[in-house]
């Protein structure tokens, strides 16, 4: 019996649960009660490259409490039995204000990978960013899904592979290109390094060919420029958005030259360590791209009250990512499905207790100063 399959086996019993209610198992409330579960699941080595942040985690700790430090205005006596979640970005219509955000390689923690979370996505009506660097290629993936499909782009250095991803995910039905921008090299990850990351065999970077295990330069460009993203955006008539934004004067620079929209990111706290949380920087970049193109926000997302706040100063949409992985190693499909469920839930009521019913009403007067 494999490690996870004893696990899996303990959890059944009940044995290894952490929510007791009177003595009987229940299952998990919230996004963050997947993480233990998860844990007790995946082996350390994926969680530790999952869990952590670069360096010290400074970054880490202040996307989540900076999402706490903000106050909400409740309001009272507005009829809000019926709420509308939906929002348009990019002409595309999404039940609610969420998507799942591109992450690497969910073989990692569960064995059907990235097909389970797409079945999820398309079960949830969710779009599913599919990383660069997934376990499962964009083929097989875009053959399960039955919801929008993004492609996430880690520029190659060789432009015709870059340009063979970007067809490959184009025929696969992906519906927009996000480039990540802040990831010339890898951050500082001591927990990687401790617990000695690496891919084991049976999980490869699907989509591209590399050394078995590497992360690093050879899937990374260093070299990348604002002149090659402007071949990149050359190469296709999808949309372009630049993933990993903080600055206003970035987010500046991809309004004027056209780009489609950015995501305010610091990559899960996972490159610089030190950075602001993303919710400081979110209405900084809101006022200076003033409405030219939509903003949206991802790091440390775990409550809707969270998803709420990110509308209010201006977001259209957010992303999570630890979470639904979590979920995904916990339970495969419907881990997943369970993640985006409470978002969604919890998103609904924040709106409700706040007066609010439609995104659109939804402004920085909610928040209490
Ligand atoms: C990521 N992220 C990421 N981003 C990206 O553009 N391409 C990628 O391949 C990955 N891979 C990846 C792996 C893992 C394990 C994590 C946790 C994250 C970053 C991701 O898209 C997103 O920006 C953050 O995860 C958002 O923060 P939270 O929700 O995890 O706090
Ligand atoms: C990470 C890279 C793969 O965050 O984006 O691990």
């Amino acid at each position: 019996m494999t490690r996870r399959a004893t696990l899996l086996a303990l959890s059944a019993l009940g044995a290894s649960y952490r929510f007791f209610l009177k003595g009987q198992a229940v299952g998990p409330a919230s996004l963050m009660d997947f993480e233990p579960l998860a844990k007790q699941v995946i082996s350390p080595m994926a969680f530790e490259y999952i869990a952590s942040g670069a360096a010290d985690e400074i970054t880490l700790r202040a996307n989540r409490e900076a999402w706490n430090k903000i106050s909400l205005k409740p309001r009272v006596l507005v009829d809000v039995s019926r709420i509308d979640t939906k929002q348009t970005l990019l002409g595309q219509e999404l039940a609610f204000p969420i998507l799942l955000a591109p992450t690497a390689t969910h073989k990692l923690v569960h064995p059907q990978g990235e097909l389970a979370t797409t079945r999820a996505a398309s079960a949830s009506s969710i779009t599913f960013v599919v990383s660069t660097l997934s376990s499962v290629t964009i083929e097989e993936i875009s053959k399960a899904a039955n919801s929008t499909l993004w492609f996430q782009l880690y520029v190659q250095k060789d432009r015709s592979i870059t340009r063979e991803l970007m067809k490959r995910s184009e025929v696969a039905g992906c519906r927009a290109f996000c480039i990540t921008v802040d990831t010339p090299v890898r951050g500082v990850r001591d927990h990687d390094v401790r617990a000695g990351y690496h891919l084991p065999p049976g999980v490869q970077f699907a989509n591209i060919e590399t050394r078995p295990g590497e992360l690093g330069p050879q899937v990374l460009n260093a070299s990348l420029t604002w002149s090659d993203i402007d071949w990149v955006r050359s190469q296709t008539r999808l949309p372009v958005l630049l993933k990993g934004i903080l600055s206003a004067e970035d987010a500046s620079t991809a309004a004027k030259e056209g780009f489609a929209g950015v995501i305010v990111s610091n990559h899960g706290a996972r490159n610089l360590d030190t950075t602001p949380a993303t919710v400081e920087a979110l209405p900084l970049v809101v006022d200076k791209v003033n409405g030219q193109i939509p903003v949206l926000v991802d790091g440390g997302i775990r409550r809707g009250t969270d998803v709420l706040k990110a509308i209010a100063l201006g977001a259209t949409a957010v992303l999570i990512g630890r979470p639904y992985l979590y979920g995904l190693g916990y339970r495969g499909e419907e881990g997943v499905s369970q993640v985006v469920r409470m978002l969604r839930t919890e998103f609904q009521a924040a709106m409700a207790l706040t007066g609010q019913t439609s995104i659109a009403g939804i402004n920085r007067s909610i928040l209490w100063s």
